[in-house]
């Protein structure tokens, strides 16, 4: 379902770099412009380092962005606007300007290179702009170019998406940390040159995933949308987001309920699903995840034990042998698992798609 956006993205990278003008594939080869297969690249690789933090901060909600569908669903499957996929949406936008931005700091395109449009000028008290700034102008400029591509349609759909994706470039943005430099006298710091960087992509991804948890549905005025011709439904989520800022993410329709498995959505239900149960350093989603995901969704906790066994303790004797010893470790996992005599009735209703 999801990943089919992803799917759409490839299709217009490749639709862009070898068909959009007309070449034949080996004339292209030949003779293509380089810069657009060298940003294709980095685009996928961009929305795939999105789609990697998506199941990083996933990893133990009940929806946890799941990609077998992305090898089976076809490329117009994508229908719904809900709270998840304005995540999928909002960090792939956010993957590829991101990506593309350090790409350029790096110096690995040609005509790109660091931002030093301040360089130079006062930027506060004892402070002026230096050094190396990231050009997220160019980065997301190249996210809006290939990422906001994939959406064609005319539907109210399509400009929630492209809202999304735009908040989730904000947020590569508002995550930016200036990083400052002291001259002058050891430790004095009497003059500072600062410049703005990138933060790690995880805090984007933290960020984008609070913005997840606030995310706003729209309510728009339904018969308006169905019309059609009346008014154009972009000029309808327009009229609908009103007060909500840019950078919140939106969102059409209630999730499902991700405790069940549903095929015809590409949902494989939390059953199976590994929970953390005990261990240090756990924060309090981590440690909520068995009753997350198995009690709230009628399973139960199965606690899953094997044994690897290694060697250790190797002595070296002279000469020239290693003798070891075995050694057991087990290593306990917990898994949601079906009661018994039950086939998914009598589950407790969840509150919601967590
Ligand atoms: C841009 O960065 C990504 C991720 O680090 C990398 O995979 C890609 O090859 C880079 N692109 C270029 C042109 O160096
Ligand atoms: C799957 O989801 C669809 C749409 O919400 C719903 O109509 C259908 O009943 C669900 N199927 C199952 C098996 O739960």
């Amino acid at each position: 379902m999801v990943y089919s956006f992803l799917w759409t993205l490839v299709f217009v990278i490749y639709h862009k770099t070898l068909l959009g003008h007309g070449w034949a594939v080996n004339n292209f080869l030949m003779t293509g412009p380089k810069a657009y297969l060298t940003y294709a690249s980095s685009v996928l690789a961009g929305a795939q380092s999105g789609m990697q933090e998506c199941k990083h901060q996933f990893a133990w909600d009940r929806w946890n962005c799941p990609e077998s569908t992305v090898h089976v669903a076809p490329p117009k499957r994508q229908k719904s606007a809900t709270r998840e996929t304005s995540f999928v949406h909002a960090i792939s936008a956010a993957g590829v300007m991101y990506t593309l931005t350090r790409n350029c700091s790096l110096g690995d395109l040609d005509n790109c290179g660091c931002d030093n449009s301040r360089n130079g000028k006062l930027g506060g008290r004892g402070w002026l702009w230096g050094g190396c700034s990231d050009n997220v102008d160019f980065g997301e400029r190249i996210s809006k170019q290939y990422v906001d591509a994939v959406e064609t349609g005319q539907d109210a759909r399509a400009a929630v998406n492209l809202h999304n994706n735009a908040a989730g470039r904000l947020a590569v943005k508002a995550t930016m940390k200036r990083i400052c430099r002291c001259h002058g006298m050891s430790e004095s710091c009497a003059l500072q040159t600062c410049w703005m960087q990138l933060s790690d992509f995880r805090e984007v991804g933290n960020y984008l995933k609070v913005k997840h948890d606030q995310a706003h549905k729209l309510e728009m005025d339904k018969r308006r949308v169905r019309a059609g011709n009346s008014a154009d439904p972009r000029g309808a989520v327009a009229d609908a987001l009103g007060a909500i800022s840019r950078s919140e993410l939106i969102y059409l329709e209630d999730s499902p309920d991700y405790c069940y498995k549903n095929s015809s959505l590409g949902l494989h239900g939390t059953e199976g699903r590994e929970c953390l149960q005990h261990g240090d350093g756990l924060s309090q989603w981590e440690r909520r995840s068995c009753r997350r995901l198995c009690h709230e969704c009628g399973l139960r906790v199965e606690e899953r034990r094997t044994e690897t066994v290694s060697s250790c303790n190797c002595k070296f004797h002279w000469c020239c042998t290693v003798k070891c010893e075995r050694c057991t470790q087990v290593t306990v996992k917990y898994v949601c698992a079906r009661k018994q005599g039950g086939h998914g009735q009598n589950r407790r209703r969840s509150k919601g798609p967590k």
